[in-house]
């Protein structure tokens, strides 16, 4: 066997080769277990003396020659395997990165806060009350007893099974029964306004979502008269939509308030000609308001002799609807980042 011959044909073929796997074929040819090289070093054990020590010599430099030709022309593929894989992908690092997006206060929260700001400078505070709340709260303090009509009003999600001291709970249908709370703990004068969720159980609409925002609105003093309700509500209206909104009162009727008056405002989205948002009618109903009913005050243990005031309730989203011109209120709560970024 010509160890000459092997080493030139080794050194060719390892030279030559184009990927990983011929590369380990030809190791395999002369190194592995039953090759060529491999084999004559077996062999070794039958020569003798000079001749074996020769033989020996030569075929182990050839084995250490080739292993390190090996190992160059491995790292040499890898680099090049490397080199095609990158050239493949569509990576583009010139590209300049993409700007991350800032998020912003949803436009209730917006609302809310401006109307915050406008009644903290007619002199209200704020005040709260729990969403999940009692009938007692929602409905038998504001003098609506069990089993009155008037309850109809108020499609109600019962939160089954679940009562407290004061009867059983529901979601609170509206923000009224902040108004005996805070009555029940402060003493008048009192000038509260009390934004919060509510929920109803009824068909949406264009106007009518079965979870939206009030803004409570309550003023207990000597002397207060419905006219008080009027400018009150009429300067906020102008603070908020401008100089020239157009309010008017229409009688109405609510059990805890007595008389009783509907707040509407010339619709904003068609400036009076009649919409889907107003139903045609040119004016919006924003809220309820009217002079707080004797029977309520007797329940949180005021003298309604000495005592009287307004309340009001408004749909924040309503608010939110004219102040934008947005003539869709289920749009408030689809969480579309088109619409919301508009605001
Ligand atoms: C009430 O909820 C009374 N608590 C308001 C009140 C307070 C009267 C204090 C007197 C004294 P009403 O059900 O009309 O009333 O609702 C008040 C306002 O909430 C409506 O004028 C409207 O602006 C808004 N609103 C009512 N239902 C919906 C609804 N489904 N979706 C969006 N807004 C609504």
């Amino acid at each position: 066997m010509d160890l000459n011959d092997i080493r030139k044909r080794a050194e060719n073929e390892l030279r030559s080769v184009q990927n990983q796997q011929d590369l380990r074929i030809i190791l395999q040819k002369y190194l592995g277990k039953n090759g060529e090289i491999t084999k004559i070093l077996h062999s070794l054990k039958d020569l003798k003396g000079e001749e074996k020590k020769q033989m020996g010599q030569t075929a182990n430099d050839l084995k250490n020659d080739l292993m390190k030709l090996f190992y160059q022309q491995e790292h040499k593929l890898a680099d090049k395997e490397l080199e095609e894989i990158e050239n493949k992908t569509d990576i583009d690092i010139t590209i300049p990165a993409k700007q991350a997006k800032l998020g912003h206060l949803h436009p209730i929260t917006q609302i809310r806060s401006k109307v915050i700001e406008i009644f903290a400078n007619l002199g209200f505070e704020i005040a709260e009350g729990p969403e999940a709340e009692n009938e007692w709260y929602n409905f038998d303090a504001l003098h609506i007893p069990k089993d009155h009509p008037a309850r109809d009003m108020w499609d109600t999600f019962w939160i089954k099974d679940l009562k407290d001291s004061k009867g059983r709970l529901l979601l609170r249908t509206h923000t009224s029964p902040v108004q005996a709370r805070f009555m029940e703990k402060n003493l008048p004068p009192i000038k509260i306004i009390a934004p919060g969720r509510i929920f109803r159980y009824e068909a949406t609409d264009p106007s009518h979502e079965i979870n939206f925002y009030q803004l409570e609105g309550l003023m207990i003093d000597e002397n207060i008269t419905l006219a008080d309700l009027k400018g009150v509500i009429e300067k906020f209206f102008q603070a908020l939509l401008g100089g020239d909104t157009e309010i008017r009162l229409r009688p109405s009727f609510f059990p805890f308030t007595e008389p009783s008056v509907e707040i509407d405002i010339k619709c904003a989205i068609c400036k009076g000609k009649g919409c889907s948002v107003c139903s045609q009618r040119g004016w919006i109903e924003m809220g309820g308001a009217g002079m707080v009913h004797p029977e309520v005050l007797k329940a949180v243990k005021l003298n309604p002799k000495q005592w009287q005031g307004f309340a009001f309730g408004m749909g924040l989203d309503r608010l939110t609807m004219m102040k934008y011109k947005i003539n869709d209120i289920r749009l408030l709560y689809q969480g579309d980042i088109r619409f919301l970024e508009q605001f």
